[in-house]
């Protein structure tokens, strides 16, 4: 009764408070990230109610755009026979055997940006301060942690450790403390060990440190430590480990980066090999997950093992532009990066080019997709697919890229 008495006399904190508890159920956070922004998105077309964090100068409107994106470039379907997909087709073993991908789920519904945008329950706080995050999970139930510093920038080196684990035990200890139903953690192929025989890595493959480990590699397996911690103490908790991810996001940020590069002439290419994976696919992923009685396993989250060179090629035809044909032999990588130091430090800039980034451009990993496949009877789009769909949204923003 005296909730209800505060309504009418218009105590708007105490409306707030009652529609947290009673309404909202999931909060994620990174929610302006790549991952987090599409995800938001599939969890809306799922009509659910969300919660986001953010921090006083994050982008919303990053939100607003992907949400664009979906409604401007399509979804899904392309030459290669995909399918329009929306988030309701989440892998539920009705998947297409040829392509991997569901016949259900063309069309979209409410998919205006703005509209759907206007649903997100926005909450000012940084993951780092706990009382704010306290306050953010008032009413929650479940959890997906999109929040990661990534970076290979040697400076942010000590950040980026300690700021990616903090975080997760931030998030780990109030799940706990408040008995939530259930947490889905975005690891990393980073944290998964490597593998020199020539078959895929699988979640079976346990990280071992070593002197040539990256922060960001570092911070990515002593986080998903800390989530294995809480699972150890009860946490009902699933942790999906992408490869890189693809699809259309901050133009300057993570792999959307490598749309830009190529955009704008990228001529070189490395000899090395990794995973990728649609960004569709690690939320549907991720949902699927959240939606079954999985607890207390990590699983792989990739589609195809790719040479950089192919993929540079395949998101040079996709955008119209020459293929990159220097090939970037060992000696004029390590050269460039020293040089790509000594330019950032002089101009008070971010390198281009890490030691971190060019040593992995010129490794070779692959990662098996087998244990999610069985799990949830799911396919992935093809890395083909994908770019091209990405492609389209760097076209379509306003021109190309985004300053
Ligand atoms: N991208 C990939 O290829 C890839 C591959 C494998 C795994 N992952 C993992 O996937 C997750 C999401 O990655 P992403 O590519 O979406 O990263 P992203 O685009 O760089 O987004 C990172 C998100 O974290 C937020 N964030 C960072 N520090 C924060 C803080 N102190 N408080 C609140 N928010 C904070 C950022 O907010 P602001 O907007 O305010 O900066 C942003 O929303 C990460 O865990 C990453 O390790 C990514």
């Amino acid at each position: 009764m005296g909730i209800f008495a505060e309504f009418t006399t218009g105590d708007k904190s105490k409306f707030n408070r009652f529609c947290y508890i009673y309404i909202i159920m999931i909060l994620v956070t990174g929610g302006t990230g790549l991952v987090g922004s599409h995800l938001l998105w599939h969890l809306l077309q799922k009509g659910e109610k969300v919660r986001a964090i953010h921090r006083p100068g994050s982008d919303l409107e990053q939100v607003r755009q992907v949400f664009d994106y979906y409604n401007t470039t399509g979804h899904g379907s392309n030459k290669s026979g995909g399918r329009n997909l929306t988030g309701d087709d989440l892998p539920s073993g009705e998947m297409n055997a040829e392509s991997g991908k569901s016949e259900e789920g063309e069309g979209l519904n409410g998919s205006n940006p703005d509209e759907l945008f206007s649903r997100i329950d926005w909450f000012p706080a940084d993951i780092l301060d706990h009382p704010a995050l306290s306050e953010a999970l008032e009413g929650i139930s479940r959890v997906y942690h999109c929040v990661a510093i990534v970076s290979f920038d040697p400076s942010e080196r000590n950040k980026v450790i300690k700021d990616n684990i903090e975080s997760t035990a931030n998030i780990v200890n109030l799940c706990l403390d408040n008995n939530l139903e259930k947490l889905c953690h975005v690891s990393s192929v980073s944290a998964i060990g490597n593998r020199y025989d020539g078959e895929p890595a699988s979640e079976e493959d346990f990280w071992k440190p070593s002197k040539r480990r990256h922060a960001y590699s570092i911070s990515k397996f002593h986080s998903e430590m800390e989530v294995w911690r809480g699972i150890e103490e009860g946490l009902n908790a699933v942790i999906v480990n992408p490869s890189v991810i693809l699809g259309p996001g901050n133009w300057k940020r993570g792999s959307a980066a490598f749309f830009t590069r190529i955009q704008k002439g990228l001529k070189y290419y490395t000899g090395g090999m990794t995973g990728f994976v649609d960004v569709r696919d690690v939320c549907r992923c991720m949902i699927g997950l959240m939606e079954s009685d999985i607890s207390g396993e990590r699983f792989i989250i990739n589609s195809e093992n790719i040479y950089y060179r192919d993929l540079f090629n395949m998101i040079a035809d996709a955008l119209e532009k020459p293929r990159p044909s220097k090939y970037a032999s060992r000696q004029l990588v390590e050269a460039g990066w020293r040089l790509e130091w000594l330019r950032s430090r002089l101009t008070f800039s971010k390198p281009l080019l890490t030691r971190e980034t060019a040593r992995s451009g010129r490794s070779i990993s692959r990662f098996s997709n087998e244990k999610i496949r069985k799990a949830l009877g799911c396919g992935f789009f093809p890395v083909r697919e994908t770019i091209g769909w990405t492609a389209r949204g760097l076209i379509h923003n306003a021109g190309g890229i985004r300053q």
